[in-house]
């Protein structure tokens, strides 16, 4: 309607020079007619020039509005009162008495002239045409709110290079039908906007935790190790411990340390000469030990649990190695889930990522270990290294390592190492010189420290804040 009003009007006319008027007069409004220009203007079927102007909203002075607001016959005070507000009320009916427009019979207000004229509003629409006032005049009027600085933005229309009386659509795609019908040939297309913004592309995005994961297993891949199936939560006591010469009095082995399962609460399957080899050696030793002597119970070694550490894994892995023919040197690796029953707090969930490398080899000495770990934990950005002695059942010696964290200021601990134990090797069959070299640390740990997280829910679990994974930068380790 906007549309066929501007081209029709331009077919005879020169030009549209104010848009408000011509919406005006054509009885559309102007946001309407405004869109319809834009649309226009961007097809170059008119040309549209933007115009700015300051204007005066003439509101009449208000002895005018109050003179005016009285009919013939004339009107009650009250419903005059109502019909003007207070102000205008008050304000007009002294000024208009003055001015002896007016006269009041008791509670009736009457005029007392035939018509009246508005010096102030004959001034505003003398002003809004464009006679120059003086500027004391204006704040003036605008003092006594009799008038209003508006700015007016308006259009000023001309034929366009592209001017068309009536405008086809412009079709967006070619479709079937355009060329089955042949009407392609008359039909207009809209132009490919090729700077026009695209949507934004939803695509998953990795978790912060499998970014640093990535990164760790590059540094493994390019080490030559190689990665351990750790595709099973749920281990039996026999592999999370016993095989790892874990005394079955420890207290990791509690249910306040570990979960175990309700459900299939038994495995049913342990290797049996092996699982004979295990018990002797706790109980009575063997390979130059002593053994804890004490009585070896196979019901608490079928016992179900969520494997506490990916060292059950290295073990099974081990073991197997052990069964081959000839024993061959592997490096192996692995980042998983591992399970402790834990008081939860900002550092501590119930549950998380283990990274475990595991070197297996003859004559490897403790020298081989700290080398190892140099090299590894250099490669992750730390090459400040300092290992202090410690304990696990399995590994002997033993070490924590430590890093120094340049941000923090101080020594961290980033992990734990050691050397296996042969009461752990030797009954799986591995020859005597064969020495098993590993260690393990969180990937949690320096996730949180390389991305600035100090609490562990805002990085794993369901308090997880998706944009935060949206937004992370990728991870570079070591650069
Ligand atoms: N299993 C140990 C832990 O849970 C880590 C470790 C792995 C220690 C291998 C020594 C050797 O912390």
């Amino acid at each position: 309607m906007a549309e066929k009003a501007v081209l029709g009007f331009l077919q005879t006319n020169d030009q549209i020079s104010d848009s408000h008027q011509f919406a005006a007069s054509v009885g559309v409004g102007h946001t309407e007619l405004e869109n319809v220009i834009k649309s226009l203007k961007g097809f170059e079927i008119v040309d549209a020039q933007e115009i700015t102007r300051e204007k005066y909203m003439v509101n009449g002075s208000p002895e005018a509005l109050f003179f005016s607001a009285i009919p013939p016959e004339g009107i009650s005070r009250n419903t005059l009162k109502e019909k003007l507000g207070i102000e205008t009320f008050d304000i007009g009916s002294k000024a208009a008495a003055k001015n002896k427009w007016i006269a009041f019979d008791k509670d009736l207000v009457k005029r007392k002239v035939e018509s009246v004229e508005d010096e102030v509003k004959n001034l505003l629409t003398r002003i809004n045409n464009g006679e120059v006032v003086s500027d004391q005049v204006i704040n003036d009027l605008k003092r006594r709110k009799l008038i209003v600085k508006q700015t007016w933005k308006g259009y000023s229309l001309k034929r366009g290079p592209k001017y068309v009386s009536k405008r086809k659509k412009a079709a967006t795609d070619l479709t079937r039908e355009h060329i089955v019908s042949g009407d392609w040939k008359n039909q207009e297309f809209k132009e490919y906007n090729v700077n026009a913004e695209a949507p934004a592309i939803q695509v998953g995005y990795l978790h912060s935790l499998l970014e640093v994961r990535e990164e760790i297993q590059n540094i493994f891949l390019q080490m030559g190790f190689e990665e351990m199936p750790t595709n099973n939560f749920v281990e039996s006591s026999f592999w999370n411990f016993d095989a790892l010469f874990q005394p079955q009095q420890h207290p990791a082995r509690d249910s306040h340390d570990t979960f175990f399962l309700e459900t299939a609460d038994r495995t049913k399957d342990l290797p049996e000469d092996y699982l004979e080899k295990v018990k002797r050696v706790h109980e009575f030793g063997g390979y130059g030990s002593k053994g804890y002597g004490y009585d070896w119970k196979r019901d608490e070694a079928e016992k179900n649990l969520l494997r506490t550490h990916t060292t059950a894994v290295s073990t099974r892995m081990l073991y197997a190695l052990a069964q081959q023919e000839t024993f061959t040197p592997k490096r192996y690796y692995s980042i998983d889930r591992v399970f402790r029953n834990e008081a939860v707090d900002r550092t501590h969930l119930a549950e998380f990522h283990q990274i475990e490398g595991v070197i297996c080899d003859r004559g490897l000495t403790l020298g081989d270990l700290i080398g190892v770990l140099e090299d590894f934990f250099s490669r992750l950005g730390m090459s400040k290294l300092r290992f202090k002695p410690a304990y696990n059942p399995y590994t002997e010696p033993s070490m924590e390592i430590f890093s120094y964290h340049d941000g923090l200021q101080k020594w961290v601990e980033v992990g734990n190492s050691g050397m296996f134990r042969p009461e752990m090797l030797l009954p799986m069959g591995l020859p005597e010189d064969v020495n098993v070299i590993a260690w393990g640390l969180s990937l949690e740990r320096p996730t949180m420290i390389l991305y600035g997280i100090s609490n562990i829910r805002d990085l794993f679990g369901p308090k997880v804040d998706f944009n935060l994974i949206k937004n992370n930068p990728i991870c570079r380790l070591g650069i």
